[in-house]
């Protein structure tokens, strides 16, 4: 089925809703976050005693995208929807001095958070920029690895998110997303930009 969206709407609902959890993410989602998302995902556990509070308090992943494969050092990765930075703080310490990690995000309250605490960590090897998944703001084949958590399923074009991911990462590099399915079409009443950015 084609599903008819108003991509600036849902783009607005979303910026309202994580500028919200940039703040506070407790009591803004259906699945556990902060610390208790963190430590049901098995995290490394080094990365997680190392991590300032205020990135854990501010992780609103679904999954642990570092379960999926193998970031070595002096890689250079791509976090798409990087929010507060946890998922950056950890490919920061996997990539190491000679690695490089990236962040964008769409939210610009998320962006100044993630800047602020990964300054905070200490975490030299990373760098954040306001972008959207469907115009990503880094040339072609540049990334080893493509990482993003809780994201994709909040892009209204994720046939545009796709090719550009594709088109920035280097020949051979690899997509390790963690998000969430609908397992049943929605009725259309329920795909308001509200419910979408839900
Ligand atoms: C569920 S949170 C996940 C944040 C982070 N990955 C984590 O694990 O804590 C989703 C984040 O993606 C951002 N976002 C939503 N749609 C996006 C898009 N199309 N492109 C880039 N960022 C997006 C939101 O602003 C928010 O910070």
């Amino acid at each position: 089925m084609v599903i008819k969206v108003n991509s600036e709407a849902i783009r607005k609902a979303i910026q309202q809703k994580y500028s919200e959890a940039s703040i506070c993410v407790e009591g803004l989602f259906n699945y556990p976050t902060g610390k208790a998302g963190v430590e049901g995902l098995n995290y490394d556990a080094t990365f997680v005693q190392s991590a300032p509070k205020e990135l854990i308090d501010g992780f609103c992943g679904v999954g642990n995208p570092f379960s999926l494969g193998e970031i070595k050092a002096g890689e250079t990765v791509l976090d798409i929807g990087c929010g507060a930075g946890f998922d950056l703080f950890c490919a920061g310490k996997l990539t190491g001095a000679n690695g490089k990690v990236f962040g964008i995000d769409l939210t610009p309250a998320m962006i100044d958070k993630a800047k602020e605490i990964l300054d905070l960590a200490g975490i030299s090897n990373a760098e954040v920029h306001l972008a959207s998944s469907e115009n990503i703001p880094f040339e072609n084949n540049k990334f080893d690895v493509v990482i993003s958590n809780g994201v994709l399923n909040l892009s209204p074009d994720k046939e545009a998110s796709f090719a550009e991911i594709f088109r920035v990462l280097k020949s051979g590099g690899r997509l390790q997303i963690a998000d969430i399915v609908l397992k049943e079409e929605l009725p259309p009443e329920e795909m308001s930009a509200k419910a979408w950015s839900n």
